[in-house]
């Protein structure tokens, strides 16, 4: 059949290819690692392709929650950084896209296992260990001990000077909850969460938020990933990280592509370039210090060593499964976050 070309036709093709154009040009790109690396990462991107990219950045659990609570009507394309267990909460629950990347050859085996317990909904960009952090000028005003286990934290003499964010929001303080299970086992670990509570001044929505308090000399002690302490102490603010020493959980920062991806094509794109060892070579220029998941991108010599920290064999499979993961967080709302201080 012959179709006759009028200025109608001419018309909806235009808007027809037009809008393909469009789709392909641009990106909804959901962050959950530090504000300025998921910058860099979209103007990295950007640069790299032409290609629009739309940011916003919010907490490992809130984004979480943003992805499900727009799962029939998804506005995102991408979700890049954050603690893994939310991403394959996303995973199980149907809320990520499968993709098999042509990256895979290039990636330590901890990013491809994350991979293979998500059915290759999800991927591991960069791994990190869990510890704490403390101003040691603030620490030495007060007259109070150096911390260096986890126990130590319950002494009653810090009362008010330790921070750490709401397991809820933050894939860091989900990660503390989940290691101090796995490490205590359930009932003593909830009994060193009520305890810590005691301690606790404030607990804040992003992970990182209590150890750059720390390093304004807002409060003294800060629960955190040690590659954030070693961030601020980099930085020039009197920072002790501290690997605790009954041993510590780690995280596997992971990237998914959303289910129902408007700009899906874009987001394939995106996914395959923050795998190269040149998109994971930025962390450096803004002083992130995880490990990545390239084997050929570069660690700075600052990152800590996860070598020789004593790492838990932290159960990503049923820490980050939806039922446990919702588990957790009720019992910790019910039984910890309630309790007076
Ligand atoms: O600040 C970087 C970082 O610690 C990442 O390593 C981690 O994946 C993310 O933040 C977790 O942030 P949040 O605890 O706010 O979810």
């Amino acid at each position: 059949m012959r179709i006759k070309t009028t200025a109608a036709t001419v018309g909806l093709l235009t808007i027809l290819m037009g809008s393909t154009a469009y789709a392909a040009d641009k990106l909804t790109y959901y962050c959950s690692a530090q504000e300025d690396w998921c910058q860099l990462m979209a103007n990295g991107f950007q640069d790299a392709t032409g290609i629009k990219v739309n940011m916003t950045r919010k907490s490992s659990g809130e984004t979480f929650a943003q992805v499900k609570a727009e799962g029939s009507n998804p506005k995102g394309d991408v979700w890049w950084g954050g603690t893994g267990d939310p991403h394959l909460q996303a995973a199980e629950e149907g809320l990520t896209e499968a993709y098999v990347t042509p990256m895979r050859g290039e990636l330590q085996d901890w990013a491809l296992s994350q991979a293979k317990s998500a059915g290759d909904r999800t991927i591991g960009i960069y791994s990190g260990a869990l510890g704490y952090g403390y101003n040691t000028e603030l620490l030495a005003k007060n007259n109070l001990p150096e911390p260096s286990c986890w126990k130590d934290l319950l002494k009653a003499e810090y009362k008010g000077h330790v921070q750490m964010a709401n397991p809820n929001s933050s894939g860091t303080a989900y990660t503390t909850l989940a290691t101090i299970v796995q490490l205590f086992g359930e009932d003593e670990g909830f009994e060193f969460m009520k305890g810590l509570h005691k301690n606790i001044n404030q607990y804040t929505k992003s992970g990182s938020a209590p150890i750059k308090a720390a390093a304004r000399g807002e409060s003294t002690i800060g629960i955190v990933f040690m590659h954030d302490a070693v961030k601020q102490a980099a930085a020039g603010f009197p920072i002790k990280v501290v690997a605790p020493c009954e041993g510590t959980g780690y995280e596997i920062g992971s990237m998914s592509i959303i289910k129902g991806a408007r700009n899906a094509e874009s987001a394939q794109k995106f996914y395959d370039w923050a795998l190269s060892a040149d998109a994971q070579a930025l962390a450096l220029k803004v002083n992130a210090f995880q490990v990545p998941s390239n084997k050929s991108a570069p660690t700075s010599d600052k990152a800590p060593d996860l070598a020789s920290i004593k790492l838990i064999d932290y159960d990503f499979a049923k820490y980050g499964s939806s039922d446990e993961r919702k588990r957790l967080l009720k019992k910790w709302d019910d039984e910890v976050s309630t309790l007076p201080q």
